[in-house]
């Protein structure tokens, strides 16, 4: 079978290498198509894949129908919102995801960029610390977690809101539980992200919840740019001086945020909170297992079009 790597934001070299040794010793050939810049470099290599990993690469219908072989894309990650679903289905293309796999890495950047923006930027200004702060985390899935376990370490008092996670689940891990939005954004300093991007969380995050936050506020966002409604985003800047916001994701309204809130956000340039070698190999090797077992067994253990 040919399995191929669709990725425009490449992995790390080492870890195409171990996505390789997996796939050719499982008798499969590995076709790679990195760095890829149009719509028609995609169209052409999913000609010949009877299997496709992908990371934030759009899946449509118009790919879909071009992958005449295609049985199965593996979304090396989390979020799947890249992907039609739909049209996959129709398509009769099993689709997964690698849930927890490059959890860490997003973690861990959350956290960097909040370590930034404490410490003025390394700029020599004087800064502020982190223990004793109180940060509230929006969805308590494997980054929450991971957020946690971080925050746990430098002495911060952590809340979730997560109605689909247990509560002794979030208690036993030291995290206090808030019973709404509205409570976990009213109560932290800092709030992390951490939603899947669909139909019910788009642009759910906006005005009403950031107005909530106490002075000094941090909103971080190592999520998706989809989540958040820029309007109310825009609104609440207007109207507070204090309030931040890093995002691993450019807002659509970056050129706003340049003429008018210069030191208040950071955003990079590039979404790259999984973009770290650990979490390449993970996602990557974990995504070429899953269609290598697919192939085998039939496993669908992941698969995420019901
Ligand atoms: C995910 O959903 O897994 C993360 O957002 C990482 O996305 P990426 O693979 O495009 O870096």
């Amino acid at each position: 079978m040919k399995i191929l790597v669709a990725t425009e934001k490449p992995f790390a070299p080492v870890a195409i290498s171990q996505i390789r040794e997996v796939t050719e010793a499982a008798g499969h050939t590995l076709v790679l198509l990195e760095n890829y810049r149009s719509t028609q470099e995609l169209l052409t290599a999913v000609s010949e894949a009877d299997g496709i990993i992908v990371r934030s690469d759009l899946i449509t219908a118009e790919v879909l129908d071009a992958a005449k072989k295609l049985k199965i894309v593996v979304r090396a990650g989390a979020g799947f919102d890249n992907i039609d679903i739909t049209a996959s289905t129709a398509h009769n293309v099993v689709v997964m995801n690698t849930p927890g796999q490059n959890s860490n890495a997003v973690a861990e950047l959350a956290f960097e960029m909040m370590l930034y923006q404490a410490r003025s930027g390394f700029s020599g200004k004087s800064g502020f610390e982190l223990r004793g702060k109180t940060i509230g985390l929006h969805a308590f899935g494997n980054v929450g977690k991971y957020v946690a376990e971080i925050a746990k370490g430098f002495g911060m008092n952590i809340y979730a809101f997560d109605p689909f996670v247990n509560e002794d689940v979030i208690k036993n891990s030291g995290v206090k539980v808030c019973k709404s939005p509205e409570d976990l954004y009213s109560k932290c300093k800092y709030v992390s992200l951490h939603l899947p991007a669909n139909d019910k969380t788009k642009k759910s995050v906006g005005y009403d919840l950031l107005k909530r936050m106490p002075q000094d506020a941090v909103f971080v966002n190592a999520a998706r740019k989809e989540l958040i409604d820029e309007d109310g985003l825009l609104k609440i800047f207007g109207e507070r001086t204090d309030i931040m916001y890093l995002s691993d994701c450019e807002p659509d309204c970056k050129a706003v945020f340049d003429e008018k809130y210069k030191g208040r956000f950071i955003f990079t340039a590039k979404k790259m909170g999984a973009q770290t070698e650990e979490a390449n190999i993970n996602a990557g090797v974990a995504a070429a297992r899953q269609i290598i077992d697919y192939f085998k067994t039939g496993n669908v253990k992941f698969k995420v079009n019901k």
